[in-house]
């Protein structure tokens, strides 16, 4: 009846660790509940970018993370479009979530970004 959220925790460790392919990831919880997922999906443009081409985009450059948590937190546009993301930080959005969700959008597999 009641099961241990430690053993939920882990089984989803488990579940994430085991992905086979790009094509499983999920999206966590942390996007759902800081409501990126309005606007954000992991492979397909919404009202931004998909979090797969941002991954593709900055693959590979150094100041990526530091740079787009200021984003997250601060918005703007013109990098995608002209529309642009609302700051974050106004929505209860911490720079250790935002630093915490960009991490997770960078080391998202691409179908080229990864093929070196
Ligand atoms: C109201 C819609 C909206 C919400 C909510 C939103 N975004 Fe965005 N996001 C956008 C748009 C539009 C862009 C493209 C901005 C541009 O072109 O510079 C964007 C761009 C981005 C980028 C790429 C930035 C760049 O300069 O390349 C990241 C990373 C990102 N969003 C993460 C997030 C995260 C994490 C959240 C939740 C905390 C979030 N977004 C919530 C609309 C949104």
């Amino acid at each position: 009846m009641n099961i241990p959220s430690a053993s939920l925790g882990l089984a989803i460790i488990a579940a994430l660790s085991t992905t086979p392919s790009w094509a499983e990831e999920t999206m966590p919880p942390l996007a759902a509940s800081k409501g990126c997922v309005a606007c954000h999906d992991i492979a397909t443009k919404k009202v931004g970018p998909s979090y797969r081409d941002v991954a593709q985009k900055y693959a590979g450059q150094k100041d990526a993370v530091a740079k787009l948590t200021q984003k997250v937190l601060d918005g703007g546009s013109g990098v995608w479009g002209q529309v642009a993301m609302p700051p974050n930080k106004a929505m209860g959005v911490s720079p250790a979530d935002a630093k915490q969700l960009v991490t997770w959008i960078l080391s998202l597999k691409t179908p080229t970004a990864n093929k070196k």
